[in-house]
């Protein structure tokens, strides 16, 4: 199947069974702002515990806070979001549709790339096992004419963007005859600036409002609250602290579900250190959290690093982590080595002299810093695109199940009586309450037994334990096994250790020691 429609299939999936709607959905939608459901809000809630506690239980020197979204607003001029955190932006005259001009660009990349992908796929079908498509590559000249168009419109485009030269850009757009795709038309505006941040007013308009931001990123809260941790908790460099909550950015281009949201929510770490350890730091927090992500189990083939070439002004390192979405591989997390631009930034424009005073060294430094940044939602499209499979069984019927790591499962395991008489239903109730307190469970006598295992398979539920007439006599359940279907007949009494053994967070963060 075409990676565009297992995408499409897994937005529709996350509709139909609960894990993610549209928000205002009866009001035909807000753009790019989702809704979790009842199950997505689990899966969401368990990527976050797993988050929280892999910095916080297995980290020592790593606290947490939760800090509030707004903010003074001077610390979004001192952290440069005022005035640098921007998209370049141009309009249609014609349909009067706004784009991102970099968007614009780098979609026209892509075409010229699927263009030479065609010829490759067309020659590799020609001739077969003897096709050697490096060579192909070097010598075909269809294939190099395209390639050639690309580096050259690449290299400019690069070079515009790193030198906010916007007249460029737009003559770039001109030159690549890149129409709206809405009106078909070249009549394009200038690029303008766009600032991504939203606003709104604090107090009455009587009493002197006050513009403030939602916060556009949770690391500034983690950075003006540094003194306060460091000095409460006692803290020695090197340290940590952690942070999970909402952030909201205006994107203009919000594209491809949950990946680009106007809010959506972070899980960052800031990591304080000794000047001149910060890349050491670095490079263990990027092992770290590489580790952090394979422990899943979805794939180790399905991560790699893209580490940045041009680094932002204040950083010196900088990489993604980035996923193999059915859109191809795509940053999920960030890893930064921000020097101490940040706390020497709030220090200028607060004031106040935000430093450390390091025993062992007998002196005052500000403070360098690595941020691990994840999106919680971005990390929860990877966890169900890993985990999403549609598979032909044996006896010719296909199903959809949904491979998710246990831990993260919204339900642990469904108990279903067999029949919806006999005392069995009861049975099962009693199996419920006495796991409910360990176990996210769910009860279900509805359907045939095949229906109600489909529909844990599609929301990704571990075990299933049926209860039939033979549980009355001898207290057995068959529990069935989602990823293998295999079924195994077990004491009642024993449920509770097999189930705890592969679903609790506990044994997958062992993974992230091992
Ligand atoms: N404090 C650093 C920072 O915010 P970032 O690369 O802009 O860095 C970090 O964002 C992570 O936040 C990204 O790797 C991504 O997972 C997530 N993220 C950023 N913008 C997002 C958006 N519009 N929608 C969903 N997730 C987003």
């Amino acid at each position: 199947m075409a990676q565009e429609d297992v995408f499409k299939k897994l937005v529709s999936h996350c509709k139909e069974y609960g894990f993610v709607f549209p928000s205002s959905e009866i009001y035909d939608g807000l753009g790019a702002v989702y809704d979790y459901g009842q199950y997505g809000v689990e899966l969401k809630n368990n990527i976050k515990k797993y988050w929280w506690d892999s910095m916080t239980l297995l980290h020592e020197n790593v606290v947490g806070i939760d800090s509030a979204i707004f903010m003074h607003p001077t610390i979004w001029k001192a952290s440069g979001h005022v005035d640098a955190f921007n998209d370049p932006l141009i309009d249609n005259k014609d349909s009067k549709k706004r784009y991102r001009a970099d968007v614009l660009i780098e979609d026209h990349l892509a075409k010229i790339e699927e263009k030479i992908n065609k010829e490759v796929a067309k020659a590799a079908k020609k001739f077969g096992d003897a096709f050697d498509e490096a060579k192909f590559r070097q010598t075909n000249p269809r294939v190099l004419e395209h390639q050639a168009k690309w580096d050259e419109i690449h290299e400019r485009y690069k070079k515009d963007m790193n030198d906010s030269n916007f007249e460029d850009l737009r003559q770039l757009i001109l030159d690549c005859e890149i129409v709206c795709p809405i009106s078909g038309t070249r009549n394009w505006t200038d690029v303008r600036q766009f600032n991504l941040m939203f606003s709104t007013e604090m107090g009455s308009t009587t009493d002197g409002a006050m513009k403030v931001y939602l916060r556009p990123e949770t690391a500034q809260g983690i950075f003006v609250n540094f003194l306060n941790v460091q000095k409460t908790g006692r803290m020695k460099i090197p340290f940590g602290i952690a942070q999970i909550g909402k952030a909201f950015r205006n994107e203009i281009v919000a594209r491809q579900f949950i990946f680009r949201m106007r809010e959506f929510e972070q899980m960052e770490m800031q990591f304080f250190v000794r000047p001149g350890e910060e890349i050491e730091w670095f490079k263990k927090w990027k092992e770290t959290r590489l580790k952090w992500h394979k422990a899943l189990g979805l794939g180790d083939e399905k991560y790699r690093f893209h580490d940045h070439e041009k680094l932002a002004h204040y950083a010196n390192a900088a990489t993604d982590i980035e996923f193999e979405m059915p859109f191809g591989f795509k940053e999920v997390e960030g890893i930064h080595s921000r020097t101490d631009f940040d706390l020497s930034q709030h220090e200028k424009y607060s004031g106040k002299k935000i430093q450390y005073f390091d025993p062992e060294l007998n002196k005052s430094y500000t403070p360098y810093v690595i941020e691990t940044s994840i999106g919680v939602d971005r990390m929860f499209l990877s966890v169900m695109a890993g985990s999403y499979a549609e598979e032909t069984l044996a006896n010719g019927e296909t199903r959809v199940v949904l491979r998710l790591p246990a831990a993260l499962a919204p339900i642990k395991l469904a108990v279903l009586p067999l029949v919806k008489k006999d005392g069995l239903p009861e049975k099962a109730e009693e199996i419920v309450r006495a796991l409910r307190l360990d176990f996210r469970c769910q009860y279900d006598e509805k359907d045939s037994i095949g229906k109600r295992y489909r529909r844990q398979d599609a929301i990704g539920t571990p075990y299933c334990i049926t209860v039939d007439h033979d549980t009355l006599q001898d207290n057995q359940v068959t529990i069935r096994f989602r990823d293998t279907m295999e079924q195994e007949r077990v004491p009642v009494d024993r449920l509770r250790d097999i189930i705890a053994e592969k679903v609790s967070m506990r044994s997958l963060l062992k993974k992230v020691i091992e």
